[in-house]
């Protein structure tokens, strides 16, 4: 018989609205409403309170419709770590951007230029043939940008290595009508994780101390830096309280992965008032259990294609219970299988056919997986929201 291609049937969609979670084909990526929007109102009271801009970083979500809830509730714009990254976001109404990452080649400085004609753009530069590449493409298309010079508060990534040669920089910026020096980039992912929290309090305050005192030297030459932007979701709690920051851009707090759910965090200073705000677990991979052939274990349909491993693997969630489920250990991810065991002297393990929610080890590379999210709550699908970024990494 020959092939008819109309006549195959297409796939289906994962989820609609209404329909209970339980029945969301699998894997998907799956977002608890409700813990996500106590997450966005913990961060934006915890900036609101201590008088700091919040722009968090979209690079943990690549989906519009969150960014707009960020905006919605007092975001001053947001953050991305790529050009192209960007470009849905602007489609999609988010008008003020932050580039926080240097950037080379003609082909992103033109693209940002383009974008810089519609929106309130900007982007970092630790050397000066970059911001000759961005002159040339803003002069081009007629367009201005703010720019912020990076340093390296201790990361050793991106980023000058001192005030001087963020100076030289800051000259070569000026000369270009086409752009406004805006301040400094201080963000020092290496902090992010340091489990304790003293440990993580003190790196936050070494780190602050370079970049206060760059931006002292910096402003004592006429160089008036009115945005000093960094810290992340390990981070943001002492970069809010430093005196220093004058923005804050966390990313993973939306979603709290597991590598951030092991980062140690003190309830209050004593008086009440919460050092570092908790953030609960609301994003999670939905799988099924496939295959209970082998005793002792189960064989869940969410591997190395489902999700991010290189910060760990992925936690296994009691959903009824709103909670880790310790019983059980999810040891080992194949492309498409993923393996979990009873732990210690075994549970129960879930039937052929049970779905099974997983935290993901490392929240950004998981989203760039998946198409779309899938909004639940109440025990039903409310809504499905495009991961409109998702792969633009250029
Ligand atoms: C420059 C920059 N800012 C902010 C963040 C957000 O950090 P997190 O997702 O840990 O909150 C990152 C994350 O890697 C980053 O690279």
């Amino acid at each position: 018989m020959p092939l008819t291609p109309a006549a195959l049937p297409a796939l289906a969609p994962a989820a609609t609205p209404g329909q209970p979670e339980t029945t969301i084909d699998t894997p998907s990526l799956v977002l608890d409403l409700d813990a996500f929007e106590r997450n966005l109102d913990r961060m934006q009271q915890a900036a609101d309170r201590a008088g700091v801009n919040l722009r968090p970083h979209a690079k943990a979500h690549k989906t519009p419709a969150i960014a707009l809830a960020q905006i919605a509730r007092g975001a001053v714009g947001i953050c991305c770590q790529k050009v192209s990254e960007a470009l849905p976001f602007l489609r999609a109404g988010v008008r003020d951007i932050h580039i926080s990452n240097e950037i080379a080649g003609p082909a992103k400085a033109s693209l940002l230029a383009r974008m810089a004609v519609q929106g309130k753009l900007s982007v970092c530069v630790d050397d000066a043939s970059q911001i000759d590449v961005l002159a040339a493409a803003l002069e081009n298309h007629g367009s201005t940008l703010s720019v912020l010079v990076e340093l390296d508060i201790g990361q050793g990534r991106c980023g000058v290595g001192d005030a001087d040669e963020a100076l030289r920089l800051v000259e070569s910026i000026q000369r270009h009508p086409s752009m406004r020096f805006a301040g400094l980039q201080a963000y020092h992912g290496g902090i992010q994780h340091l489990r304790s929290q003293l440990e993580r309090r003190d790196a936050a305050a070494r780190s602050a101390e370079r970049a206060g005192e760059a931006a002292a030297r910096l402003e004592a030459a006429g160089a008036r830096c009115d945005i000093i932007t960094g810290g992340g979701s390990g981070s943001f709690a002492f970069d809010l309280t430093s005196g220093v920051f004058t923005e804050i851009q966390p990313g993973s707090y939306v979603f709290m992965d597991v590598d951030y759910g092991r980062n140690e965090v003190a309830e209050d200073s004593g008086d009440g008032v919460q050092v570092c705000p908790r953030f609960e677990h609301s994003l999670f991979i939905a799988s099924t259990v496939m295959s209970t052939a082998a005793s002792g274990q189960v064989v869940v349909d969410a591997g190395l294609k489902s999700m991010a491993v290189d910060s760990g693997l992925p936690w296994v969630w009691n959903r009824p219970a709103g909670e880790v489920d310790a019983s059980l250990q999810y040891i080992a991810a194949n492309d498409e299988h993923g393996l979990i065991r009873a732990s210690g002297d075994g549970g129960a393990l879930p039937a052929l056919g049970t779905p099974v929610w997983l935290v993901p080890g490392h929240c950004d590379p998981t989203l760039n997986l998946y198409d779309e999210l899938i909004g639940v709550r109440g025990g039903a699908v409310e809504v499905l929201w495009p991961v409109a970024a998702r792969g633009l990494s250029r």
